[in-house]
Order: C-alpha cells, then structure tokens, then sequence
C-alpha cells in the first residue's frame, strides 16, 4: 500500500483507536429527501466536529458543505436507482476525476450479493479498485441487502468476503448475531451501519456489540440525523467507539447534553 493510500485510510480510521466514527448522510441518493435529512446542510453543519468522516454524494457536497470543512469526505460513487424500483441495478456515477478533483479521503459504492444486480455492482466494485489503487484512494464496499436476502451472519458473511477478495480496503455491513465470525472471514476493517431508526439506548447497544465483536466503527447515518438530539447521539456513539464506553455511560453522556 502506497503512502497516499494509508494517509488517506488513517484519515477514516483514527490512528489512536484505531477505530473511525462515519456519518452516513448519503441516503438521499435513492430515497430523495428523507426524513431529518430534508436540507442537509443544516442537518450536517452542527456534527461535523464529531463526525471522523462523513458519506455522502458529490450533489450534496457540492451544495450543502462548505468547501472550509476539515472533516474528511468518502465520497458516494454509485447509484442510478430509486426506491421506486429494484434498487439492486446500481452503476458507478462519479468519474475519478471528480473524486480527485473534489478532494475526497476515499470512495464508496454498494454491492448487491444475491440479487439481480449482483454481477454489475461487483465488477463495479472491481472497477473501484482499480482507480482506488491507481490514484491513492480507500474503496469502502456497502453490502446493500436485496429484499429477499436474510441480514445473517452466513450472507453478510459472504458478501463481506467477497467484497474483500475483490480488493475493497474497508466494508460496511451490517451487525447481526455471530458476527465475530464475519470479522474473522473478512481480512479487511469492517464498519456497521445503523439500520432503521430504534430507541437511542438500542442503537447504542448494537454498536457496543458490533464494537466487541470487532467491528472498526460505526457508518451510523439514521440512529444519528433522526434522533432527538443528533449531537448528543454522535457524541455518545463517540463514547462507545473511541472511548470504550458501556451503553449505560454512553446514554448518560446523550442524555445529559440533550439537557
Ligand atoms: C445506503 C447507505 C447508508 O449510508 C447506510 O444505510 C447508513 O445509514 P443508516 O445508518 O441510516 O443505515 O449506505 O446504502
């Protein structure tokens, strides 16, 4: 691995923990404006000191995060479909150039496994690497889950491992039970996303499991923008990922700066 490409992968996963908090606010690619994410900007100005990175399109970076921001940027390069059909049809939207040319700290796109979709967003994966490889930048796989997949530890498995195989640096899945085996089939770091909106303990449960399973980090976008209080729920994230810190404590921590 060259020097631009471990620069940029320590600027997700933070060399003192060796973990990463991201915040996914990339949903909008396919679901159109979601709930808590309606002007982005907004949404996203008052975390971004805590966020270690933050996914997204280039629309919304463009548009909606002053170019000022130190936060770093993975940046979303797939897409092409809505939740108003088969989702599982992605194809890359971003050429490198423009990921070279919007600074971004890596790039991400999401893989179907299982579905319609799987043999193109695979070899899109591939066609990731090789650009990642060529210009210095981490490729962040998303196993995206088609509807008639089971969230297990047998499927995310497989799709994380193949994921890996194909080159990606990092992989996003989602926790479940057994995932300690998942981590130990995946030779890469793995990150979880948050899922659905659940009570703010809940979600700091999973990523307290998802932590001492072996998990890297969290990719939270839903769990975070649609609390009741986003800065309070990323700081106590922060807390459970960084810090150690046991659900109660975490909780404590959001509650007490939701006042
Ligand atoms: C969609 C994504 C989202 O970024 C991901 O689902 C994370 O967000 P959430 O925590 O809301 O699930 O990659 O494919």
């Amino acid at each position: 691995m060259d020097w631009g490409m471990k620069n940029r992968l320590s600027r997700i996963l933070q060399p003192e923990s060796g973990r990463t908090v991201m915040l996914a606010v990339d949903h909008g690619y396919f679901l159109g404006p979601t709930s808590g994410l309606e002007k982005p900007g907004e949404t996203i100005a008052p975390l971004l000191p805590y966020a270690d990175s933050l996914m997204l399109t280039r629309g919304v970076l463009r548009n909606c995060v002053p170019p000022e921001t130190k936060t770093p940027i993975v940046l979303r390069i797939s897409g092409g479909t809505s939740i108003l059909k088969d989702l599982s049809g992605e194809g890359l939207t971003v050429s490198m150039d423009d990921a070279v040319r919007l600074n971004v700290s890596a790039i991400t796109l999401s893989i179907f496994v299982g579905a319609d979709g799987e043999r193109e967003t695979l070899l899109s994966l591939a066609e990731a690497v090789d650009w990642g490889e060529t210009y210095g930048f981490p490729v962040l796989a998303v196993t995206a889950v088609g509807k008639d997949m089971v969230r297990d530890a047998r499927y995310l498995g497989l799709a994380c491992r193949i994921a890996a195989e194909l080159g990606a640096h990092m992989v996003k899945t989602y926790f479940c039970d057994g995932f300690e085996n998942i981590v130990r089939d995946t030779p890469v770091p793995l990150v979880v996303a948050g899922g659905k909106k659940v009570p703010e303990k809940d979600a700091l449960q999973m990523a307290w499991n998802a932590i001492n399973a072996g998990a890297r980090g969290v990719d939270m976008g839903r769990n975070i923008f649609q609390s009741d209080c986003p800065s309070g729920m990323i700081q106590a994230v922060r807390g459970v990922v960084h810090n150690n810190m046991a659900v109660k404590e975490a909780f404590q921590l959001y509650r007490d700066i939701k006042g």
